[in-house]
């Protein structure tokens, strides 16, 4: 393959920079040439196609966000626009794409797969709902964005005796609330993996005031429900001072941790050497510190994983 096209779909993360960064440059000193493909899919069927060079991608390393920008293009689910974007990418001279995104984005890469175009895909979003891959670019850095603010809401929460509800994004999976309640020390974390019902959290509440916490950090994932429906019914069902705070798009945003630049660097090299060798319909992903590809169907098959270990420690640990 000697040229191929890159695009970030689907919510961005912070990290997809450096993962552009590392492929463009690792095509480049490879002789391949780059077309960097703005505002995912629905750039394909623009044609906003831009030229990229080895300082395209200079000084956006630490960058949050996307240079290439992101989009959600609904078009893209009909068979004729995927054909039409395949007839537009071989008409500028593509003949493999990288796909930065989520599972969304991955479907969307795999339809291209299956007519014959040669696809890679990288998971980026801060979710970490991929199962295929232990971690997802972006996740660590919105971990420890959630992080940031926990700290703060705890001063003030202990201040007022207050116990106070912190909602954090992650779709359907309650990743970034088991991860971030970990290290926040949070009392509660509510994740959609365990199915808690309101009387199982006012239960658990109410339990962690009798044993003498006056204050303390309920994490809840936005799988779940919304912090203000769980926080009018934890104060008419309890005495207590209950608050409520959503993250919401902070988590997305924000100069990506050291760790997601690695994970973001790895993942784009090791996708540009697989187009190198012509090998397509493939899902870069980390499984024990390795980096690793598979087919992206069965990445996508994959049953949803759920660390109940950490949750289990989690409930010991906040006691
Ligand atoms: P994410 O990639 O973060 O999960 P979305 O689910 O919004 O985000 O998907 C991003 C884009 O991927 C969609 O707007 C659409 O262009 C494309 N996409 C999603 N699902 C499919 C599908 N089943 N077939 C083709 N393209 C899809
Ligand atoms: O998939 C990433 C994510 O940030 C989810 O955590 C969240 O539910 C969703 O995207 C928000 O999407 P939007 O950008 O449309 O508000």
């Amino acid at each position: 393959m000697k040229r191929i096209g890159i695009l970030t779909s689907g919510g961005d993360a912070p990290g997809m920079n450096a993962a552009i960064r590392a492929a463009v440059r690792t095509a480049l000193c490879s002789g391949m040439s780059v077309v960097g493909i703005e505002r995912g899919y629905q750039g394909i069927l623009d044609r906003s196609f831009r030229e990229m060079q080895m300082r395209s991608v200079s000084d956006i390393v630490q960058r949050g966000g996307t240079i290439l920008r992101t989009a959600r293009c609904m078009d893209f689910h009909k068979s004729e626009c995927q054909d039409d974007a395949i007839a537009k990418m071989r008409a500028e001279g593509i003949e493999g794409l990288i796909v930065i995104g989520g599972d969304g984005s991955f479907r969307g890469a795999r339809a291209l797969s299956e007519k014959g175009f040669p696809t890679v895909g990288i998971p980026g979003t801060i979710d970490n709902d991929l199962s295929y891959t232990d971690f997802t670019i972006g996740f660590h850095t919105a971990c420890n964005t959630c992080l940031e603010a926990i700290d703060r809401i705890r001063d003030t929460s202990s201040s007022h005796d207050r116990f106070t509800i912190v909602e954090v994004m992650g779709r359907h999976c309650g990743d970034i609330a088991l991860y971030s309640g970990i290290a926040g020390g949070a009392e509660i974390i509510i994740i959609p993996e365990m199915q808690m019902t309101f009387s199982d959290i006012k239960k658990d509440i109410v339990e962690a005031s009798q044993k003498g916490k006056t204050s303390g950090i309920v994490i809840l994932a936005e799988g779940v429900c919304g912090a203000d429906e769980l926080m009018r019914f934890l104060q008419r069902e309890t005495s207590l001072s209950i608050r409520a705070t959503v993250l919401g798009h902070q988590q997305r945003g924000g100069s990506p941790s050291m760790r997601d630049r690695v994970l973001a660097t790895q993942f784009g090299y090791h996708a540009v050497n697989l187009l190198k060798k012509d090998i397509g319909n493939r899902a870069v992903g980390i499984s024990k510190e390795k980096i690793i590809d598979l087919d992206i169907g069965e990445a996508l098959d994959m049953p949803r994983k759920f660390r109940k270990d950490l949750y289990k420690m989690a409930n010991v640990v906040s006691q």
